[in-house]
């Protein structure tokens, strides 16, 4: 069934999807020069784009200067300052605390004092490491105020991510709390830090920010967030920003090697960030924004922090999870907080889904406008019981697809504009040139109906500029299979209507929960545990998590499959990444099927894992195929 839902009304500035698209392509330097007037300049720009992929050097509005924070903060304070920037929904329910625009102007003019009388530069890297607490956002735009460059890391990540995070960005600050609470459970965040920059020199102070009662253990370079920022004065100079100065690293999977930081740059990114926080969502002054998303993930960068705050919104900042203490956490946020805006990724929809459609009758939902999603394929049955049961069919429904490296949203609905489609991302939002290429040739794709690799054909300010300290691996990464264009990683299929329906990873990348996980870095892991002899990492259809992960391990000679096996092997996933890349399943097994120079038969393992035993190509190249039938014999045993 292909249905279609026609637009709401709401008012909305585009009301010409086709006209303005092809004005922004057509007109590209106008219509960012435009658009790039709702940024506080502290010298407008005069050009727009300079450079091109085929150098893979891109720029924009270069000759501009900025403050982010100048454009989050102080800018609003003249008409709202009393105005609500952040509603923090505490894990325990009903719990909230609202910070006005006026008191996050004093507090992270405080906190950039607190930075700067530590040392911190304009240039120097801060890791944050927090839950969702309102110091994050604190922290954050302190940085954007002095020019530091903030790397998050998401709270759920072990000490050895951290580790590895902290030392490739090196940085010299690392910002953390006593406990991070979620759901109930305590999360020793500290003693993670601690365990992350065992013997690191260049780390010169970690700043603890206290959410519990709990003590810790402090060391010489511990410093208390409370302590040190009341001493400091609410204000603090912003300092003047190049357009194409750093904001922020955040670092993302890829399908091969380490973690890769993508550095995403000051003004394109805010400006992308800010546009599309209002257009997509069709953001009002006064409404009430809620991105249920963590700040660690570029979502919550993007469209709980960057974006909203730009716009003057109030932005509902939430520390637990959907099923804490019920699964109807969400919905009574919404009713008790009045929300119009309400984004969340399909995992978690499905989530609550399966719970069952009692948990929607506590609440009402009345205020709700337009309802978001991210982070993965949203199914059509979840996308109708979303439109349907969650928005009463009255809310515009938007479908988000975007990336880390995009820094905002290129393929969305426009509120009140553009038809909805269940499933279909839709269209490209103004000057987004998406293309669809065939993956073996990487030939452009020019009749409508097309299926192949998602590609973009021209830079759009939000999008990340390198890959931190390693520009030539960006070049590799995105821009070395299609000259000329850059490569999503995604799959695609565009139907007659020219809609786009994103199908998923193509590389070896999972959307594991709306988690972004290498394979290799899950394998990488697995590996670690000195019983494991190779392991191999793929992706399966998972009801709930959309994708699930399954990790053929084979084991050392010698050592035999059991269940504490199996439990060990999950439990280095946890220290090396963190619980959520833990492997969904473990197959214990003693071959895997390779091609005679020793490539791993991914194509066939992803068959296997899906129990789809048949069509699986020519196995007769493999070195032992035997290997095969073995695989499918103990994948009927498995569930
Ligand atoms: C996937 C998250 C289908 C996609 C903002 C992409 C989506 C990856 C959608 C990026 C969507 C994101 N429909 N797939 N609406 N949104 N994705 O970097 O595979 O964590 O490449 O950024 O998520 O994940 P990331």
């Amino acid at each position: 069934m292909n249905r279609t839902y026609e637009p709401k009304k709401a008012p909305s500035a585009q009301k010409n999807y086709l006209k303005t698209y092809e004005h922004s392509l057509k007109h590209n330097h106008d219509f960012w020069m435009e658009t790039s007037k709702r940024l506080d300049w502290i010298k407008a720009p005069t050009k727009s784009l300079e450079g091109n992929y085929e150098q893979v050097n891109f720029k924009w509005f270069d000759d501009g200067v900025l403050n982010v924070s100048i454009n989050c903060i102080d800018r609003h304070l003249p008409t709202k300052k009393n105005e609500v920037a952040l509603i923090w929904a505490k894990d325990e329910l009903g719990e909230y605390e609202r910070i006005t625009y006026q008191q996050l102007s004093e507090n992270v003019g405080r906190c950039a004092n607190m930075l700067k009388s530590l040392g911190v530069k304009k240039g120097d890297r801060v890791c944050l490491y927090l839950p969702m607490i309102p110091e994050l956002v604190y922290s954050m735009l302190a940085c954007a105020r002095i020019g530091a460059v903030h790397s998050i890391v998401f709270a759920g990540f072990s000490a050895e991510s951290l580790r590895g995070r902290i030392e490739d960005a090196k940085c010299n600050i690392v910002i953390t709390a006593n406990e991070g609470k979620r759901g109930g459970k305590l999360i020793p965040l500290k003693q993670i830090t601690d365990d992350a920059i065992a013997g690191f020199d260049f780390v010169k102070n970690v700043i603890v920010v206290h959410r519990t009662d709990a003590k810790v253990n402090y060391q010489k370079k511990d410093v208390k967030y409370e302590e040190l920022v009341v001493k400091q004065s609410a204000e603090c100079k912003p300092e003047s920003m190049k357009a194409e100065d750093p904001l922020f690293i955040l670092y993302t999977s890829g399908s091969t090697g380490k973690p890769k930081g993508l550095l995403h740059t000051s003004a394109g990114y805010l400006l992308y960030a800010s546009y599309t926080h209002e257009l997509v969502f069709n953001y009002k002054p006064g409404q009430i924004y809620f991105c249920a998303a963590d700040i660690g993930w570029v979502t919550g960068h993007s469209y709980i922090v960057y974006g909203p705050l730009s716009n003057a919104a109030t932005s509902v900042i939430f520390e637990s999870t959907p099923l804490y203490p019920a699964a109807d956490r969400y919905w009574k946020i919404i009713d008790d907080l009045k929300v119009q805006i309400f984004y969340t990724a399909p995992t978690a929809l499905r989530t609550l889904a399966a719970q069952g459609d009692e948990w929607l009758n506590t609440s009402k939902r009345s205020s709700l406008e337009v309802l978001g999603s991210v982070g993965e394929p949203i199914n059509p049955e979840i996308w109708e019981w979303y439109y349907h049961k969650v928005g009463h069919e009255k809310c515009s429904l938007v479908d988000t697809w975007w990336q880390t490296e995009t820094g905002g949203i290129l393929i969305s609905p426009i509120p009140g504009v553009t038809k909805m489609k269940p499933g279909s991302a839709t269209l490209p939002l103004f000057g987004v040139e998406p293309i669809i290429v065939q993956a073996e040739n990487g030939k452009i794709q020019t009749e409508i109906e097309a299926q192949g690799a998602l590609c973009l054909k021209r830079s759009w300010p939000g999008q990340a500029r390198t890959i931190y300290g390693d520009h030539e691996r960006f070049i590799q990464t995105y821009f070395s299979q299609y000259k000329g264009f850059y490569f999503t990683g995604d799959g695609c299929n565009r139907d007659a209507d020219g809609f786009y329906w994103i199908t998923g990873r193509i590389d070896d990348v999972l959307n594991c929960s709306g988690h972004r996980l290498g394979t290799a870095e899950i394998e990488g892991a697995i590996v670690e545990n000195k019983n494991v002899a190779e392991a191999a990492v793929v992706g399966y259809s998972h009801d709930i998590k959309g994708t699930g992960i399954y990790a053929y391990v084979v084991l050392q000679k010698g050592v035999k499959a059991s269940d504490d096996i199996i439990k060990e092997i999950k439990a280095s996933v946890q220290k090396g990444i963190g619980k959520f890349a833990s492997p969904d399943i473990v197959h214990v097994t003693t071959g895997l099927p390779k091609t005679r120079s020793g490539k791993v038969m991914r194509r066939i393992l992803r068959k296997i894992a899906c129990s789809e035993f048949t069509g699986l190509g020519d196995i007769s190249t493999l070195s032992e195929p035997n290997v095969v039938e073995l695989l499918i014999e103990e994948r009927k045993k498995i569930k």
